[in-house]
């Protein structure tokens, strides 16, 4: 079997054999197939699609890519969550702590920035000495140990997504259903989760725009989860506009850290409350969704979510005085808050050009391998729905460089559109 046979086998629209799949995967994983025709490849699957099976067989061949891993005896029930990508995503940061501190012990491997759409990992690397490179032993030690991790996919896990996702990145390749669906589910069937929450973004700010979309991607993960034995609920949430204020790592961290002290933006906490209480109730510690709930509210009004944030950054080397003084991060060079120039109601904040506005400032990558800065990126003041005066805040810039703050901002107005008459707040979830 040669790699460029099954190139332009999904070129032409045809459909992989398991083994085809299976020989394209263990090639890549081995780096006998070469970056070049792997990037081909996949954006054949981008224009040409795959099926079902496909589909199946290729998160099936990714996630056996490496080693799978087995908690068993390490925890009761291996429960894990999992975005589909969006714009100031950064539920992990806040969930995981508050479901180990309900006594939910939770492992995570997430992964770094894609496209416009933000990354877990580079949030946390904004924390210094934060290691997102746990091996596999430690990462079952940790989670024996204070019952939570938060790193990156290790090497020896579903090593085949790692290489793709980071060619997808910079390929204009990341937005495809079936890319989506078997990167996410490679990973999870590879760190042993038994029951998997998935939040799948739905809106401008998401790779999938319509509803219709986002219910073909959560209903192939589901049925992918269910045919490899796992319990799987999948939510559908709104990604029209970014979720909470910050967009940008270490202000996500920042914004992440006040809710976690229970100041955090409504929406967020909202959000961040509703993933925790499904995972609960998956975990078998709640027996509905309004205990989930209650004992997650109790986990942010006593500290204790905060505490085991705090126990997570120090066990991954972090300096914790960076999350007990958030003040410490570094500060962008230039901070503006830019004004609304007009009376309305915000019918629009689009996160599309939010993220990408935010790659552009440096808080994304344009190659593969590229550093990110963490300090750059927006604060959004205003939603949907709000009666806005002129001359309120809007949104405030925190950039490095002067040419990209000018640059951006005038782009960024045009990502709030207006009405004269009253609009409805959008929803959290669908
Ligand atoms: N998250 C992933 O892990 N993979 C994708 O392809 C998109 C979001």
């Amino acid at each position: 079997m040669r790699a460029v046979d099954v190139i332009i086998k999904k070129r032409d629209k045809g459909e992989l054999t398991g083994e085809e799949i299976e020989f394209f995967v263990d090639g890549f994983t081995r780096g006998d197939i070469p970056d070049y025709q792997v990037s081909a490849w996949a954006m054949a699957v981008l224009l040409n699609g795959m099926t079902p099976s496909e589909t199946t067989n290729l998160t099936l061949a990714m996630a056996h890519s490496g080693e799978i891993l087995d908690l068993t005896g390490v925890v009761d029930i291996a429960v894990d969550k999992h975005s589909s990508g969006g714009v100031g995503d950064k539920t992990s940061l806040v969930v995981l702590p508050v479901v180990a501190a309900c006594g939910l012990p939770c492992g995570k491997m997430s992964g770094h920035g894609l496209g416009f759409s933000g990354g877990t990992l580079d949030k946390m690397e904004s924390i210094p000495g934060y290691r997102v490179n746990l091996t596999t032993d430690e990462f079952k030690q940790q989670l024996r140990d204070i019952g939570i991790v938060l790193t990156g996919q290790s090497l020896d896990l579903a090593p085949a997504d790692g290489k793709l996702y980071a060619l997808r990145d910079v390929t204009g390749t990341v937005q495809s259903i079936p890319l989506i669906a078997s990167s996410i589910m490679s990973k999870k069937i590879a760190s042993g989760a038994q029951a998997i929450v998935l939040d799948v973004k739905v809106g401008l700010g998401a790779f999938m725009e319509t509803l219709d979309e986002a219910r073909v991607l959560a209903n192939l993960m589901t049925d992918i989860g269910r045919l490899a034995g796992r319990e799987v609920v999948a939510l559908l949430s709104d990604m029209n506009q970014p979720l909470g204020d910050a967009v940008g790592n270490s202000l996500e961290v920042v914004e992440a850290i006040n809710t976690l002290h229970a100041h955090g933006p409504a929406d967020f906490r909202e959000h961040c409350l509703q993933v925790s209480a499904h995972m609960l109730v998956l975990g078998q510690l709640a027996q509905d969704l309004e205990s989930g709930r209650r004992m997650a509210e109790t986990a942010i009004a006593t500290g204790t979510a905060f505490e085991k944030f705090r126990v997570l950054v120090h066990a991954q080397g972090g300096d914790v005085s960076f999350v007990d003084v958030p003040g410490k991060f570094p500060r962008a060079k230039f901070v503006e808050v830019v004004k609304a120039d007009r009376n309305g109601n915000l019918s629009q904040v689009n996160a599309r050009m939010i993220g990408e506005a935010t790659v552009a400032l440096g808080a994304g990558r344009a190659r593969k391998g590229d550093p990110v800065d963490h300090a750059v990126g927006f604060i959004i003041h205003r939603k949907v729905g709000d009666q806005v005066e002129k001359g309120e805040p809007l949104f405030t810039i925190h950039a490095n460089d002067a040419a990209k703050q000018i640059e951006v901002q005038e782009g960024l107005r045009a990502a709030f559109g207006w009405s004269d008459t009253p609009v409805a707040a959008l929803p959290l979830f669908y």
